[in-house]
């Protein structure tokens, strides 16, 4: 399965057309196969941003699906899954769930998962990541984190985001896209984004960017879905929280906003990836039906 692991250098990308930035032949199904593809590719540096950690938060309360972490799927709770995947990641030096729930922490370690206790005031989970950072006794360079609720993320996709990182020594954050299909174009819960040609972001809106003079959505123009992951740098992520918000962030609700506003570079991975995120207790039916289509056990 070819994997074109971004660019080692800026310039090249540049001289490639900026297309070097994008992560080819990601397939989902395949995880072992395509893990064992990635940790050929992935060469672990000793040198910038070396030390990793894959930071998993989970939270009971949620306004559209209570108990979201615990909820089965084909017979294991979604946040195993996810982990099981986190774990695959060539890339990370440690993952850990952060929660600050007894029952989810329980069965994280029920699992075989390393657990971090973080407290209920945490806002959101860049807050719950930072937090459990601080608690975490080692140092790390980069965090990731990544949400439970995609169970089905591919492993390449954290090594990527990694990557970037190390290979960006300009950004302090670092995300994924993937292609936005048509029928998509319209809808806020979808973000989009838009890139320069070395793959830093340029801005994400819940509108639909780049928009087109007709008003209507172009068949022909290769659309980006903001994907659920991020990479932090990890002194950025200490300060993170404690930035102000910002017009743009309030108005979008768009928390990495607030990483372009204050002037911070982000760097951007594209990736083939079908987003099957689940929000409501109605996906958990929908994914299941895709994993036994696609024979994942
Ligand atoms: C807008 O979209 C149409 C197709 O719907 C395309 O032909 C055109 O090149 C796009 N750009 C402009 C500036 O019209
Ligand atoms: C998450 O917390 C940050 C502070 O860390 C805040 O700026 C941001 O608005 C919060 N986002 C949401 C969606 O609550």
């Amino acid at each position: 399965m070819p994997i074109c692991a971004p660019s080692s250098d800026s310039s090249a990308s540049s001289a490639s057309g900026g297309r070097a930035w994008i992560v080819h032949g990601l397939a989902l199904g395949a995880a072992a196969a395509a893990a064992a593809a990635a940790a050929y590719l992935y060469r672990r540096p000793s040198g910038f941003r070396s030390r990793a950690v894959g930071i998993i938060p989970a939270r009971f309360a949620s306004s559209r699906f209570e108990g979201k972490p615990l909820a089965h799927i084909l017979g294991k709770p979604m946040i195993q899954r996810t982990w099981e995947r986190v774990m695959l990641a060539s890339s990370l030096d440690h993952v850990v769930v952060a929660t600050d729930d007894e029952r989810i922490a329980d069965c994280c370690r029920g699992f075989g998962a390393d657990v971090i206790m973080t407290s209920e005031s945490c806002r959101n989970g860049s807050e719950r990541c930072c937090e459990a950072l601080q608690k975490l006794g080692k140092r790390y360079d980069i965090v990731v984190n990544i949400q439970g609720d995609e169970p089905l993320i591919e492993p390449e996709i954290i090594d990527g985001v990694v990557m970037a990182l190390q290979r960006a020594p300009d950004a302090v954050f670092s995300t994924a896209v993937t292609s936005l299909k048509p029928e998509d174009a319209s809808d806020t819960n979808r973000v989009k984004c838009v890139v320069d040609n070395q793959g830093y972001a340029i801005y994400f809106s819940r509108g639909l960017i780049p928009s087109n003079k007709s008003g209507k959505v172009n068949p022909n123009y290769p659309y980006l879905l903001h994907l659920g992951i991020s990479g932090f740098d990890s002194k950025f992520l200490m300060i993170y929280p404690e930035l102000s918000p910002t017009p743009l962030q309030l108005e979008e609700d768009l928390e990495q906003l607030k990483v372009l506003e204050n002037g911070y570079r982000m760097k951007v991975i594209k990736v083939d990836h079908d987003a099957h995120g689940v929000d409501a207790p109605e996906d958990v039916e929908k994914i299941e039906e895709l994993m036994r289509a696609r024979n994942i056990q």
